[in-house]
């Protein structure tokens, strides 16, 4: 098991790659527990679960809504829940995050922990103290930065997760190579076999390089006033396409990986040899490098999207291999590169 730190502004975190969802109980109290969880990690997982009340929320990013977060309260209170209560995730990003933020609100904020059982979850959404909800098609308009107590991330669960959700977690951690570690980038390249078989070492190897490069930037950022920003690698570009189609996110993201690195080369900071290596790379984990979509409409809304000062917005480019920085561009030159 590997262990990284994070300390918060107002609490520390402790994540712990490789531990097992069998000794979740050695994380919690003996007493006043309660766990969240959605129907697919309950099917498959409910059976370890510590013996605590359980709240089961349907699966999807359709869950992550205010009247579900109400009925959780209302259940809480309902089981007697009080400020010395503990709220346990166990479950992918939506579940992590209706837990973080369901705790870090409850009574003004009670402690949690989570059990993060999707590869996004593992590599991303658990780890950073961000949570939040959506309201009404509004993606994560409210919530809080509220450091979980711990974070298992037990790669074994992995097991029974979807193919296409695993491969969209993929992108997340290809993500972590690109912008910080090129020796992360090589095991990605000369490991695929063995991490899409599963296989223990390789699966604990990239989440733990993962959250450590996680953890590291978001100690150095906890509001993302700065290097935090270097974590949107491929999203400027991936969110607008997540918002004009029905790609997933870690598709998306893909697509917006390659059309961020494509811009690197195109203003002269990658070599074009590293883009190919790139492009190779995220095809071989079976994620998309374009998508079929109308570019003017995705550059429209790319442009809306984000906070921009008069005619540049920033953009996360690439110098090399694991090394990213943050790029004021024109938008006359994002325009002429995209369309
Ligand atoms: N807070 C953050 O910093 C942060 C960062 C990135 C993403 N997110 C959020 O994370 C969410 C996406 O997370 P996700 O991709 O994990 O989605 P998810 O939680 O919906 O999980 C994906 C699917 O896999 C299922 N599943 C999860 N674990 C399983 C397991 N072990 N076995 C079988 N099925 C399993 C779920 O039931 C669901 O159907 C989004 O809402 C996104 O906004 C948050
Ligand atoms: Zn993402």
């Amino acid at each position: 098991m590997e262990k990284f730190l994070i300390e918060g502004r107002d609490n520390h975190s402790a994540i712990l790659v490789g531990e097992s969802i069998e000794n979740l109980k050695n994380y919690i109290p003996d007493s006043g527990v309660f766990i969240i969880t959605d129907e697919n990690v309950d099917k498959f997982h409910g059976k370890t679960f510590p013996d605590f009340p359980v709240y089961v929320i349907e699966p999807g990013e359709s869950s992550k809504d205010f009247p579900v977060v109400a009925k959780i309260y209302r259940w809480l209170l309902d089981e007697g829940a009080d400020r010395s209560s503990f709220v346990v995730g166990i479950g992918g990003g939506v579940v992590c995050d209706i837990a973080g933020f369901v705790a870090a609100t409850f009574m003004r904020g009670i402690p949690f922990g989570f059990v993060a059982s999707s590869l996004l979850a593992q590599v991303d959404a658990s780890v950073g103290g961000k949570n939040g909800v959506n309201l009404e098609g509004y993606k994560n308009i409210v919530g809080t930065f509220t450091q979980p107590d711990f974070v298992i991330c037990d790669t074994a669960l992995l097991r029974t997760l979807p193919e296409s959700e695993f491969r969209n977690g993929m992108a997340e951690v290809i993500k972590h190579a690109l912008i910080r570690d090129t020796e992360m980038f090589t095991y990605l390249q000369t490991h695929r076999h063995a991490l899409l078989n599963l296989q223990p070492d390789a699966l604990n190897t990239i989440v733990s390089q993962s959250v450590k490069i996680k953890a590291a930037i978001v100690q150095a950022d906890e509001r993302e006033q700065g290097v935090r920003r270097l974590l949107n690698f491929g999203h400027t570009w991936g969110h607008a396409i997540e918002k004009i189609s029905k790609i997933p996110h870690g598709q998306a993201v893909s697509v917006g990986m390659v059309f961020a690195a494509g811009l690197s080369v195109q203003q002269g900071y990658l070599e074009n040899e590293e883009y190919q290596k790139i492009l190779n790379l995220i095809e071989s984990y079976g994620l998309p490098v374009l998508a079929e979509i109308d570019k003017k409409q995705a550059f429209e809304v790319m442009l809306k999207d984000k906070k921009r000062e008069r005619e540049q917005m920033h953009f996360i480019l690439l110098e090399s291999i694991g090394k990213a920085f943050v790029k004021e561009t024109d938008i006359e030159t994002l325009k002429t590169f995209a369309l």
